[in-house]
This record gives C-alpha cells, structure tokens and sequence, in this order.
C-alpha cells in the first residue's frame, strides 16, 4: 500500500518503521523536508517528501501533526478527494493533560467535516510513540490500536494495514466514536504521566472467545 504521513516527528517516525517493516511503501510530508531528521532506526526505504508530493500517490494518509495544524495541513495540500485519512491526533490542551474536545464533538469529527472529500477513520491515538517505536508484542498479548469510522471500506483497509503491522485490530464504531476513543487516550496520559507508569502502556480490548455465545 502507499502511504503518506504527515509530520516528522515522533508518531510519524514510529508509524513509518512499522508500515515500513510490514511492507508498504511510506512517504513522509513534511514543511521543510531537507531538515528533517528521522530515528536511526527508521528503515531506508522511507522517503521524506514536501507535503503535496508525498500526498500524490497515497491511498492512506495520516495525519501525524499537533491537533491544531491539521487545518494548515488540509489548506497546504490536496486533492483530498477519495482518499483515506487516518486521524491520530489527539486534541489536548497546551499543558497535554486536558482534552479540549468532548462530549458533542471530536478532533475526528470536526477533521471529517474540514475535508468532505475523504473518508476519515481515527486511528493509533491511543498509542504512545514509545509503544509503536518498540513493536506491537506484549508478552503474549498484542497492543490493541482502535480504529472508528463511517466508511466500511475505510475501515476494512485500516484494520488490514494494522494488521500487516502486528498490531491487533480493535473496530470501535462510527467516527462519532472518537468522542470515546479520544478520552481513552487522555486517560492513558494520565496513566503514564501523572501516576508514573511510564509511556511502554497501552490500552487493550480483552474478549472472552465464548463471550457471543
Ligand atoms: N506522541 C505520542 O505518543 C502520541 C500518541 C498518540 C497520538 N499522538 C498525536 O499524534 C500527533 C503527532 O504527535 P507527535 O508526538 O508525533 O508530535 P511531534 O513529535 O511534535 O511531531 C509533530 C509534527 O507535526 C509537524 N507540524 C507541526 N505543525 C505543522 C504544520 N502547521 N504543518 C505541517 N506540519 C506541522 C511537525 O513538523 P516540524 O518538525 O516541521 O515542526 C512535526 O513533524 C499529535 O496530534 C498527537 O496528539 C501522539
């Protein structure tokens, strides 16, 4: 699959290595592509792009920028039309231990309507950099990566791209979801910085097999 990420930073390096490991093609965008400095561990077949060249060839792109960029982003760059838009933000206010979104909205939601063209599904903000830098296992479990959205194609691709990484594919609903999925991440903030586990956290969805029957 061809993939674009927005951003350089943190979560755009760690979704690169491991789309990458998995076989994709990635393409980072980024403002000043010749500055941008990538972990040594990021394999070489990445690309770092301008943002519109990155964006060419995508069927997926992830939004991997401060909530409040995304708007410079979608002005930045384009067509939007048809492609798939993952949104990994979370809207966190400036000290990032408040939401500044909820309840009657979502960054995902307020994303969707900025660019009708696309199919938005919210993804991965549940998971730290740390998390994904590292790899999906565990232990025995694999790290759950939820994914919400209204497009049933969107989500088949987004939850087989998760997949082909190792991550464990967690369908959480309509895009009206991430008015959940973003609170879990803020919880899983807390979690790692205000009660002191740390950032190799992650939220999971436990299942019992028998638990339709
Ligand atoms: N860090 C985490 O563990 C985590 C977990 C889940 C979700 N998230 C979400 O993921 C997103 C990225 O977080 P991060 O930790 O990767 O942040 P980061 O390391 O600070 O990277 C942010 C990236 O956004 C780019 N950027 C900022 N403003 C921009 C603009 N106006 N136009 C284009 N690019 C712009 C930056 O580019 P420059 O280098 O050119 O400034 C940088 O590459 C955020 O929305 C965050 O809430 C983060």
């Amino acid at each position: 699959m061809n993939i674009a990420i927005i951003g350089t930073g943190h979560m755009a390096s760690g979704l690169a290595k491991q789309f990458a490991l998995a076989g994709h093609r990635v393409m980072l965008g980024s403002r000043h592509p010749a500055q941008a400095s990538l972990p040594a561990s990021t394999p070489s077949s990445v690309a770092v792009l301008a943002i519109p060249q990155a964006l060419q060839s995508a069927e997926v792109v992830f939004l991997a920028v401060p909530f409040a960029a995304v708007g410079d982003v979608i002005q930045a760059a384009g067509p939007w039309d048809g492609k798939i838009v993952v949104d990994i933000t979370n809207p966190l206010t400036p000290d990032f231990m408040e939401l500044s979104r909820g309840f009657t909205t979502s960054a995902a939601e307020e994303i969707a309507r900025l660019i009708p063209g696309a199919r938005v599904v919210k993804a991965f903000n549940t998971v730290f950099a740390q998390v994904l830098d590292q790899g999906p296992d565990f232990g025995s479990e694999r790290v759950s990566v939820f994914y919400a959205g209204d497009d049933e194609s969107a989500n088949q691709c987004i939850a087989d791209l998760i997949a082909s990484t190792g991550f464990k594919p967690v369908y959480a609903g309509g895009l009206k979801n991430a008015r959940y999925l973003e609170p879990l991440a803020a919880l899983t903030i807390q979690l790692a910085y205000a009660l002191g586990h740390g950032t190799q956290i992650a939220p999971a969805f436990l299942e019992r097999p028998s638990a339709s029957s």
